[in-house]
């Protein structure tokens, strides 16, 4: 499918689509055999309301969904944003796309699909011509449909052959990183990325295991995992494997590296008073997000009881949610998956301003619109 918009008018740049959602991308490769999958894979959006109430897209005219995966948060943004509203969503998974593609048809030209890394969103924005973007979200980590395909090898459950890759068309796949890196890469990343206490052993394991013969699939490296850890270590902190398959992903898809990227360019492409929403999964993700919203609200370094800041950082955003919001247990009832999500939100002011030094905050004032979270 080909380009179908032109730059100009007042519009922020972006002028019509074709009829239904315009998917930009190589979609036609998308696997065969995706719609047989897709009746028993699916996904349910997490923290939904949450977002839509966080992000007021009421009157907003472009929103931005920087992982739109199967469109269940990109449905509600739209449907609470008014008819004059666009959505741009972006995956790098081209099965999440055509997933999406599906679930926001109705909207039909409202919707602009495009596969991309979100730490390339500056340039996919340019390329929509897009300049302002009033509402963003990103929703991390792999979707229900992603972990439960064995042949994504995202799951230690179900066996497939290693491979992780969100973007099929990257080259480099856990199999390449468990049977390819040496003892302290395999160990350090198994630490840096999946906290795991126990990163020394498993790496001794698994490169124990490989000079036998190459780890393939997902259930001999989960094997391989568990046992490698101390037996009474096995029976808490869920299943013995899920660190290291975390820090493998994260490791595959260069993870931490995109939120990073794609955080400050859809940051600096927020309209004033525009909205910018972030879902995290576990606490690396949240503390880059933490950093950045620190640094957004001008955080100021002066002494307190300074007549007038004198550091000079400037407050360009607003944190909306002061403690993250979690799901409700009614949510974690329904959707066990939901269990480590924290999000956070932050607002970009009209016009930024300096901290005066006082060590007030702005997510201290009144008018944080969401409360401390729940559950906790
Ligand atoms: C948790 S799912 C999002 C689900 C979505 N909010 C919904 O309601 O269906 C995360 C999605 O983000 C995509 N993703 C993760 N990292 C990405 C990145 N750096 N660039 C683009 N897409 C990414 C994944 O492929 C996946 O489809």
């Amino acid at each position: 499918m080909g380009l179908a918009f032109s730059p100009g008018d007042d519009w922020p740049g972006l002028v019509g689509g074709a009829v239904g959602p315009l998917v930009l991308g190589p979609l036609a490769e998308a696997g065969a055999g995706l719609w047989a999958r897709e009746l028993v894979l699916s996904h349910v959006p997490v923290l939904r309301d949450e977002v839509v109430r966080v992000l007021a897209p009421s009157g907003a005219r472009v929103i931005l969904d920087c992982t739109v995966g199967s469109g269940g948060h990109a449905a509600a943004l739209l449907d609470a944003a008014g008819p004059e509203a666009v959505l741009v969503g972006l995956d790098r998974d081209p099965e999440a796309l055509e997933r999406a593609g599906r679930q926001l048809a109705p909207y039909g030209h409202r919707v602009f699909l495009l596969r991309t890394n979100f730490a390339r969103l500056g340039e996919a924005l340019a390329r929509l011509g897009v300049g302002r973007v009033d509402r963003v979200l990103f929703d991390l980590g792999v979707s229900s449909p992603q972990i439960d395909d064995p042949g994504r090898g995202f799951g230690y459950r179900g066996e497939g052959v290693l491979d992780m890759r969100m973007d099929p068309d990257e080259t480099t796949t856990a199999y390449h990183l468990v049977n390819g890196l040496t003892e302290p890469e395999l160990a350090q990343i198994l630490r840096d990325y999946g906290e795991e206490r126990w990163a020394g052993r498993i790496a001794r394991a698994i490169v124990r295991a490989r000079e036998r013969e190459p780890i393939v699939t997902t259930t001999e490296l989960a094997e391989i995992v568990k046992e490698a850890i101390p037996a009474p270590a096995r029976r808490h902190g869920g299943h013995p494997a899920r660190r290291t398959f975390q820090a493998l992903r994260i490791a595959v898809n260069r993870e931490l590296e995109a939120l990073a990227q794609g955080l400050d360019q859809a940051f600096a492409r927020l309209a004033p008073s525009g909205r910018l929403a972030v879902i995290a999964f576990h606490s690396l993700e949240d503390r880059i997000v933490k950093e950045r919203f620190r640094l957004w609200e001008g955080a100021c370094t002066c002494p307190p009881g300074l007549p007038a800041c004198a550091c000079g950082r400037v407050a360009e955003g607003r944190v909306l949610t002061r403690k993250p919001v979690r799901p409700s247990p009614a949510e974690l009832a329904a959707n066990p998956r939901a269990r480590s999500a924290k999000l956070r939100a932050i607002e970009r002011l009209a016009a930024p301003r300096c901290e005066d030094g006082s060590g007030a905050r702005a997510a201290d004032e009144p008018g944080a619109v969401l409360g401390p979270e729940r559950g906790e």
